[in-house]
C-alpha cells in the first residue's frame, strides 16, 4: 500500500486502524474498542483493556524466542566499557528489581522518579516500574537539584532510583549530591532511593533511606507482570512550557504500546531482531520512546551510547558504532551532525568504517536546517529523515514513512502528517489557511493513541495550554504551513520555549531565576540563533536603581545562578546588562524584536512600542556579546 492509501483507511476507519494496530500487542485482556470519547474533548485510547508495558517489552520475547537475542547494547565511549544483555538476562534483571520494589511497598499508581545516566540500568529502572504498574518520571541528568525538587513535589514520588554518578566529557557528575539537595529542597520526601554505584564516583549511602542496586538485585524475589488497565499511566515526562513549572505530560499504557509499535516498521523500517540506535538520552521524549520502549516492544536491539557525537575520542564515534553493532537505522538531533559535520566537513571518519549495516537516517528534536540534510545525504547516500513530533506526541507527527514507501524528500519539510494526524494550518480566528500561508499547526480531536491524554494533576493547565485556543483542536506551539502536496513546515514555536541542541527549555523559567537575583529589577530571555546549537538563551537584565556592583559581575552571577537552579544543560552563559528594555507602550517585553536584532534578520518596528530609542541600546549591548552584527 502506498502512504496515501495508508493515510485515507486510517481517515476512512480510525476505530478498525488503531483496533488492527493493537492486535500487534498481547493484551491480558483485549480492549473492547480503540477511541474512548465520552468524556471530549479529553479523549482515551483502549482504556477497558489490561496489558502490561515490561511483559510486551520483554518477557513476550523471552516466551516467543527471542530470549538469546541481545536487547540492549551499552556502549560507552566515555568509560570504555561495552555490554550486551539479552532479552533472557533483561527480563531475570528487572524483574528482581521490581521484586525488590514490590518488597518495598511500591504498588500499581505510585510513582517513582529516575535520575539516571545513559547506563542500560535506566531502561531496567524503567521496565521494573512499568512492570508491577507503578508510573516512573524520569528527570534528565543535566538538570539540577532545584528543577529536580519541582518535579518530586510534583510526582510525589514513593522512590527514586538514581545512579552516584554520570560522565560528561572531561568531568564526573556526581549524581547523588544533586539528589540528597533535591530530597532537601523538596516538601514531598520519597520513602527510599535504589541507587546504582559506579566505580568512577561511589556516593556515600544514608542508613535507612539509601540502598545499594546490586545489594537489593542480589536478594531481591523476583516480581510477575501487573496488568493494568489500558488508561493506566505507563509514565509522566516533565517538559518545558512557557513558565518555571514543568508540565508532567501523562503516557496512557495501552495507547503507547500500540501506537510505538505500529511506528517501528512503518516509520522506522526495522523488523524485529534488527539493530536500530538513537543516540539522544533517556531523559528526553526521544530517549523514552526509541531508546527504551518502542524498540523492545517490537524485538528489536537497542543501543544505549553513552558518549558524544564528537569528543569520544572523536567525530567518528557514531560511524564506529553503526558499523560496530550493525545498525540498520539510526535517530539523532540535527545538532549532533551539526557537531559531526563541523570537525569533519569532508566525512574522512566516514569513509573509515563500513556503513553496509546502515539504511536509513532520521533527525528530530528540532528544525533540520537544510545545509546538514544535504550534508549528510551526501555524505551517506542514503534517505535522510527529517520528522516532526514533541513530547506531548510520543511518536512523529509528521514523517517520511520509509517503512510505507520513500516519499520523496523535500529540505527544510519534515514531510506528511502520519495516520492519526489530522494537522491544519489555522489563522487566529481558528479558520484553515490555504497552503503555502503560515499560521498555527493544530490537529483535529481527537490525537491518536499514544499521545498526552492529560498533564499530571493539571487538568485545567491542559486545557488551557492546549485545546482552549482552538475548540476541538490540540495546539502544538508551532507555526508553519502546508504546500501544494501536503508537506508540512516547521518554522518557530508560537510561545516562550526554545530549543537548544534539540533540547526544549523555556525562557519564562530562565527569566524567574534571573530575577531572583537580589540586583536584577527587570530581566529578558530571548533564543539567539545559534550555528551548532540551533538556539542558545541570552539573558537582558536591568539593575535595581541604587546597585552600584559592577554590571559584569552581577551578569557573571546571573549565570551562575541559572546553572545551579535548572542546570548546565541550559547552556546559559550570556547576559548582558542594559538600562531599559524595549516594551509597549501597555508594558509587554519586546522579545521578538530583540531576537531579529540579535540575529541581524529584518524587522518591522512595532507600532506600539513605547520608545524606539531602547532598541539602539539594545543592539549596542548584542554586539557587545558578540550578537547584531
Ligand atoms: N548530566 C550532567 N550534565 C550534562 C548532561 C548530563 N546528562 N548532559 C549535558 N550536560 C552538560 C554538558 O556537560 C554541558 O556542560 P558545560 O556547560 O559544562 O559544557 C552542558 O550540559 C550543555 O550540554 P550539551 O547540550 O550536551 O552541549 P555540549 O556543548 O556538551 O555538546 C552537542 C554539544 C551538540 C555535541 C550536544 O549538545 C549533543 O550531542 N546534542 C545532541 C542532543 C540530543 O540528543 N538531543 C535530544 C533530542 S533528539
Ligand atoms: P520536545 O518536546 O522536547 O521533543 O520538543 C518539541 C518541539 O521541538 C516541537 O514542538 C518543535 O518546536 C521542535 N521540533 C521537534 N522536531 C522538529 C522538527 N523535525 N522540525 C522542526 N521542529 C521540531
Amino acid at each position: 500500500m502506498a502512504y496515501k492509501d495508508v493515510y485515507a483507511a486510517w481517515q476512512a476507519d480510525p476505530e478498525a486502524f488503531w483496533m488492527d494496530a493493537a492486535q500487534a500487542i498481547d493484551w491480558d485482556k483485549l480492549p473492547s474498542k480503540a477511541l474512548f470519547d465520552e468524556n471530549a474533548p479529553l479523549y482515551e485510547w483502549f482504556s477497558d483493556g489490561m496489558v502490561n508495558t515490561c511483559y510486551n517489552a520483554v518477557d513476550r520475547h523471552v516466551e516467543n524466542g527471542r530470549g538469546d537475542q541481545v536487547a540492549i547494547i551499552y556502549d560507552s565511549p566515555i568509560t570504555g566499557r561495552q555490554a550486551k544483555i539479552t532479552y533472557a538476562e533483561l527480563k531475570t534483571r528487572v524483574a528482581a528489581l521490581a521484586g525488590t520494589l514490590q518488597e518495598k511497598g511500591v504498588e500499581k499508581g505510585d510513582r517513582v522518579i529516575i535520575y539516571m545516566p545513559m547506563v542500560a540500568e535506566a531502561l531496567m529502572a524503567m521496565l521494573a516500574v512499568t512492570r508491577i504498574g507503578a508510573i516512573h518520571s524520569v528527570v534528565f541528568g543535566g538538570f539540577a537539584s532545584k528543577e529536580l525538587a519541582v518535579r518530586i513535589d510534583d510526582a510525589k514520588p514513593k522512590a527514586i532510583i538514581a545512579a552516584s554518578c554520570g560522565i560528561e566529557p572531561g568531568r564526573v557528575v556526581a549524581y547523588k549530591p544533586l539528589l540528597d539537595g533535591a530530597i532537601d529542597i523538596a516538601e514531598h520526601k520519597p520513602d527510599f532511593t535504589i541507587i546504582l554505584q559506579r566505580e568512577e564516583s561511589p556516593a556515600d549511602l544514608i542508613e535507612g533511606r539509601d540502598h545499594d542496586w546490586a545489594d537489593l538485585e542480589a536478594s531481591a524475589t523476583p516480581a510477575d507482570c501487573v496488568p493494568v488497565e489500558g488508561n493506566h499511566p505507563a509514565y509522566i515526562l516533565y517538559t518545558s512550557g512557557t513558565t518555571g513549572q514543568p508540565k508532567g505530560v501523562i503516557r496512557h499504557t495501552g495507547g503507547h504500546l500500540v501506537a510505538l509499535n505500529w511506528t517501528m516498521k512503518n516509520i522506522y523500517n526495522v523488523d524485529p531482531g534488527d539493530v536500530f540506535w538513537v543516540a539522544s538520552d533517556v531523559g528526553w521524549v526521544v530517549g523514552h520512546s526509541y531508546i527504551a520502549y518502542a524498540p523492545l516492544i517490537h524485538g528489536n536491539t537497542t543501543v544505549v551510547f553513552e558518549g558524544k557525537p564528537v569528543g569520544t575520542p572523536d567525530a567518528g564515534t557514531f560511524w564506529r558504532v553503526i558499523s560496530e553493532h550493525k545498525v540498520k537505522s539510526f535517530f539523532t538531533a540535527p545538532t549532533a551532525f551539526r557537531a559531526v559535520k563541523r570537525e569533519d566537513p569532508k566525512g574522512e571518519f566516514i569513509k573509515k568504517y563500513d556503513l553496509s549495516c546502515l539504511k536509513q537516517v532520521y533527525l528530530a528534536g528540532e528544525r533540520a536546517d537544510p545545509d546538514t540534510i544535504v550534508w549528510a545525504q551526501e555524505q551517506l547516500q542514503m534517505p535522510i529523515v527529517d520528522h516532526w513530533w514533541q513530547t506531548e506526541t510520543g511518536f512523529a507527527i509528521a514523517a517520511n514513512p520509509l517503512g510505507i514507501e520513500e516519499l520523496p524528500t523535500k529540505l527544510g519539510s519534515p514531510s506528511v502528517p502520519m495516520p492519526g494526524y489530522d494537522v491544519q494550518i489555522l489563522d487566529e480566528g481558528g479558520h484553515e489557511l490555504p497552503a503555502g500561508e503560515l499560521g498555527a499547526i493544530a490537529i483535529k480531536l481527537p490525537l491518536p493513541p499514544g499521545t498526552l491524554p492529560n498533564l499530571w494533576n493539571a487538568e485545567e493547565r491542559f486545557k488551557s495550554s492546549y485545546l482552549n485556543t482552538f475548540p476541538g483542536y490540540y495546539e502544538t506551539g508551532d507555526a508553519g504551513y502546508k504546500d501544494e502536496d501536503g508537506y508540512l513546515y516547521i518554522m518557530a514555536r508560537t510561545d516562550d520555549v526554545i530549543n537548544v541542541a534539540g533540547h526544549r527549555l523555556s525562557t519564562g523559567g530562565m527569566e524567574e531565576v534571573l530575577a531572583s537575583h537580589p540586583d536584577v529589577a527587570e530581566c529578558a530571555v530571548i533564543g539567539v540563533t545559534d550555528t551548532l546549537k540551533g538556539q542558545l538563551p541570552l539573558g537582558l537584565i536591568c539593575l535595581n536603581a541604587g546597585t552600584d556592583r559592577p554590571d559584569d559581575e552581577v551578569a557573571a552571577e546571573c549565570v551562575k545562578l541559572v546553572r545551579e537552579k535548572i542546570g548546565p544543560v541550559a547552556a546559559f552563559k550570556l547576559c548582558v546588562v542594559v538600562d531599559r528594555l524595549p516594551k509597549t507602550r501597555s508594558g509587554k517585553i519586546l522579545r521578538a524584536t530583540m531576537v531579529s536584532i540579535a540575529d541581524g534578520t529584518d524587522y518591522k518596528m512595532p507600532a506600539t512600542i513605547d520608545d524606539p530609542a531602547v532598541l539602539d541600546e539594545i543592539r549596542d549591548a548584542l554586539q557587545s556579546l558578540g550578537y547584531s552584527q
